[in-house]
């Protein structure tokens, strides 16, 4: 039997009806075509499904998509205001922060979810908020510092 399941993801309010089983991934994705957000392992392992919840930072294969019933869900496709890109997300290209890009939304958004609790990390800590997430081509120093320059405002915020 389907339930009732209320969610606002990047800003926008949904309403739709789903299996108790059903993944908050499987949500965003499969549901609302979502797919900037990746499965990778789904068992909490890689970060590619890593969105914010209620400014929380979640492996959404690992969330029921009920237990965010009501709540706040901000994936890679919200960081950008219009056309424009976020700083985190310019710092990424201009410096090369990806290869096949696979791993690049979750670390996005657990980057986010980094310098929203701590602006000013250091290089220590830019590694300890991605810790979580794994990339397979190995970009991680590439991935830390276009981390860094934003931390450096080497990149303003659009408006
Ligand atoms: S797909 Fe969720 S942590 Fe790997
Ligand atoms: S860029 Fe390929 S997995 Fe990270």
């Amino acid at each position: 039997m389907k339930k009732g399941l209320r969610l606002t993801v990047n800003g926008q309010p949904y309403e739709l009806y789903i299996k108790p089983k059903t993944l908050l991934v499987e949500v965003l994705r499969d549901h609302l075509g979502l797919t900037g957000t990746k499965r990778g392992c789904d068992s909490s392992s890689c970060g590619a499904c890593t969105v914010m919840l209620n400014g929380m930072a979640v492996r959404s294969c690992s969330v029921l998509a009920l237990q965010a019933n009501g709540g706040e869900v901000l994936t890679v496709e919200g960081l950008a205001k219009g056309n424009e890109l976020n700083s985190l997300q310019k710092a990424f290209l201009d410096y090369g922060a990806f290869q096949c890009g696979f791993c690049t939304s979750g670390m996005l958004m657990s980057a986010t979810a980094l310098l929203n609790e701590n602006p000013k990390p250091t290089k220590e800590q830019i590694k300890e908020g991605i810790d979580g997430n794994i990339c397979r081509c190995t970009g991680y120093n590439s991935i830390i510092r276009a981390v860094t320059a934003v931390v450096k405002g080497e990149y303003k915020e659009a408006k």
